[in-house]
C-alpha cells in the first residue's frame, strides 16, 4: 500500500517549531491589543463570488490559484453554490463588516486575524499552498476618520514595532501610492500605450501582461527587461492632487515617528482592491520570496461588495516567512530543547498505574508540568525516560503508597529525597530545583 503524505504545498508543524509559532502569535496579539485591535474570525471558505468581486477576476489569485468547488444542494430548500477556500482574508473581513452592519456603530473597526489561507501556487521555500497569515484591517465610515493618512502611518508604525519586538532585524519597508481608481485607470492606459511599441522586445510574460494587465509588467524580475521597465511612465506622475497630498501626509507622519521607508514606484501589488497607499516589508534572508508582509488601502472595496462607503487599510504578514526569517537569524530557535517537565512519575508495576494517574492529577492541578510513566517499565527504563523529559523522578510503589512517603530524585543535583505526599507539590515547585 502506498503511504499517505501531506498534500504538496502543505506541511505539518511539529514541536519544538510550534513553540516559535506560538511565541510569534503571542507577541502579535500583545502588540495588537496595545493598538486597540480586537480579533475577528471569519470562515475558512466563502462564496466564490466574494473573491471574484473583491480580489478581482483578472488577478493571478482568482484566475488560477483558488481552491473552488461546487457545493451541491442537499435539500430542496438549499441551492447549490460555488465555494472557495479563502486565498486571503481582507475580502472576508469586509464582507463581515457589511453583513453585521459594523459601519452603523459610527466607530472605526480595528480587527486582526490569524489563520490559514490557500493558494494553488508552485510550492517553493517560503511559498506554500496552505500558509498562515497574521493580518489586520482598519475600516469604517469616513466620518470616523477611516480615510485619514494618519491611519496609514499608524498601521505602518505598528508593523515596525511588531517586527522589532519579534527581534526581526534588517527589514525594509517599501512604500508607494497607486492613487484613486481613476488615477490607476489613467496610469494603466499610459502604460499600455508606452508598452505597445516595445513589448515585443520583452519576456513572454511581459508581452502577455502588456495587453491583459500592464501594471503587472512592473513585477517582472527578468534582468534584461529592467532597463526598459525603468523608463516606463511612473504612477507618481499620474496621481490626482488629493492622492498626492494624502501620500505626502503619510510619509510626513512616518518621518516624524522615525519609521524608515524606501519609496518604490514599482510596488503595485497583485490584488485589485488597492487605492492610494500600498506597501510591503521585505527581508534579505528570505531569497526569492522576500516579502514578509504586504498591504495597503482599499477605499472602494466595501462598495464593490455592495456595502456602504467604508474606506480601509490593512496588511497581512506571511507567518511562515516570519518563522523562516527568525530561524535564519537565530539558528538555535529550532534546536532549543523542549521545556523540561517538573516531574516524571514512575509507577512500580502496572498495579500502581491508577494511583500514579491520581498523583499526576493532584500535582498538575497545582500548576506543575508532570509526565506520567508506565508501570510495565523496569526501573532503569523509567529513569532513562525521566532523565530525558523531566527535572525530577518520583517513584511510586506499594511501600510509597502505604507509607505516604515518596522518593524523589533530582537529576540536576543527583540527590535523592524522601518527601511526604502532602509536601510533594511544594517540594517540586521549589525554586532552583534543577
Ligand atoms: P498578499 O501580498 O497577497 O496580500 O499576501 C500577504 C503576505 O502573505 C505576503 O507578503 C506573504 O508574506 C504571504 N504569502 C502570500 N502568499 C503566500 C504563499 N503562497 N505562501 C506563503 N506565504 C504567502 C494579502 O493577502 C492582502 N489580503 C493583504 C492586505 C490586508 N491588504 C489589505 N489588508
Amino acid at each position: 500500500m502506498t503511504t499517505l503524505k501531506a498534500v504538496r504545498g502543505t506541511r505539518d508543524l511539529l514541536p519544538p517549531e510550534t513553540a516559535l509559532w506560538n511565541r510569534i502569535e503571542a507577541v502579535a496579539r500583545a502588540v495588537f491589543a496595545r493598538y486597540n485591535f480586537g480579533e475577528i474570525r471569519t470562515p475558512i471558505f466563502e462564496d466564490t463570488s466574494l473573491f471574484a468581486r473583491g480580489v478581482g477576476e483578472e488577478t493571478d489569485i482568482v484566475s488560477k490559484e483558488m481552491y473552488t468547488w461546487e457545493d451541491r444542494a442537499r435539500a430542496q430548500s438549499e441551492k447549490s453554490q460555488s465555494l472557495t477556500l479563502r486565498p486571503e482574508n481582507t475580502a472576508g473581513v469586509v464582507r463581515a463588516y457589511i453583513e453585521h452592519k459594523l459601519g452603523e456603530t459610527g466607530q472605526l473597526q480595528k480587527l486582526y486575524y490569524i489563520g490559514p489561507q490557500f493558494r494553488r501556487e508552485r510550492p517553493q521555500k517560503g511559498r506554500y499552498r496552505q500558509f498562515f497569515q497574521i493580518g489586520a484591517e482598519v475600516i469604517g465610515p469616513p466620518s470616523a476618520g477611516s480615510e485619514s493618512p494618519l491611519r496609514d502611518a499608524e498601521v505602518l508604525e505598528m508593523l515596525a514595532t511588531l517586527l522589532d519586538e519579534l527581534g526581526i532585524t534588517g527589514w525594509t519597508l517599501h512604500l508607494n501610492s497607486v492613487g484613486s481608481s481613476a488615477d490607476r485607470a489613467r496610469y494603466n492606459e499610459a502604460l499600455r500605450a508606452a508598452l505597445e511599441p516595445i513589448a515585443h522586445t520583452m519576456c513572454a510574460d511581459c508581452q502577455r501582461r502588456a495587453v491583459t494587465n500592464p501594471l503587472r509588467v512592473l513585477d517582472c524580475k527578468v534582468p534584461e527587461d529592467q532597463p526598459i521597465i525603468e523608463k516606463l511612465p511612473r504612477i507618481a506622475d499620474h496621481l490626482d492632487p488629493e492622492s498626492q497630498q494624502h501620500f505626502a501626509a503619510v510619509t510626513a507622519a512616518l518621518d516624524a515617528a522615525g519609521v524608515p521607508y524606501t519609496l518604490n514606484h514599482r510596488l503595485v501589488r497583485g490584488l485589485d482592491y488597492y487605492t492610494r497607499t500600498t506597501f510591503e516589508f521585505t527581508h534579505g534572508g528570505l531569497g526569492a520570496q522576500n516579502a514578509i508582509l504586504g498591504g495597503g488601502r482599499y477605499d472602494g472595496l466595501s462598495e464593490a461588495l455592495g456595502g456602504p462607503r467604508a474606506p480601509g487599510i490593512g496588511f497581512a504578514i506571511g507567518e511562515d516567512r516570519l518563522v523562516l526569517t527568525l530561524q535564519a537569524q537565530e539558528p538555535d530557535q529550532n534546536s532549543a530543547p523542549r521545556q523540561a517537565a517538573d516531574a516524571y512519575i514512575a509507577p512500580l508495576g502496572e498495579a500502581m498505574n491508577a494511583a500514579a494517574l491520581s498523583l499526576a492529577r493532584e500535582l498538575r492541578h497545582t500548576g506543575l508540568a508532570v509526565e506520567l510513566g508506565e508501570g510495565s517499565f523496569r526501573l532503569k527504563k523509567s529513569f532513562e525516560a525521566a532523565d530525558k523529559t523531566a527535572r525530577c523522578i518520583v517513584i511510586l510503589g506499594e511501600d510509597e503508597l502505604q507509607s505516604g512517603i515518596l522518593t524523589v530524585k533530582d537529576f540536576s543535583t543527583g540527590t535523592q529525597t524522601k518527601v511526604p505526599r502532602a509536601e510533594l507539590a511544594v517540594f517540586l515547585a521549589e525554586p532552583n530545583r534543577g
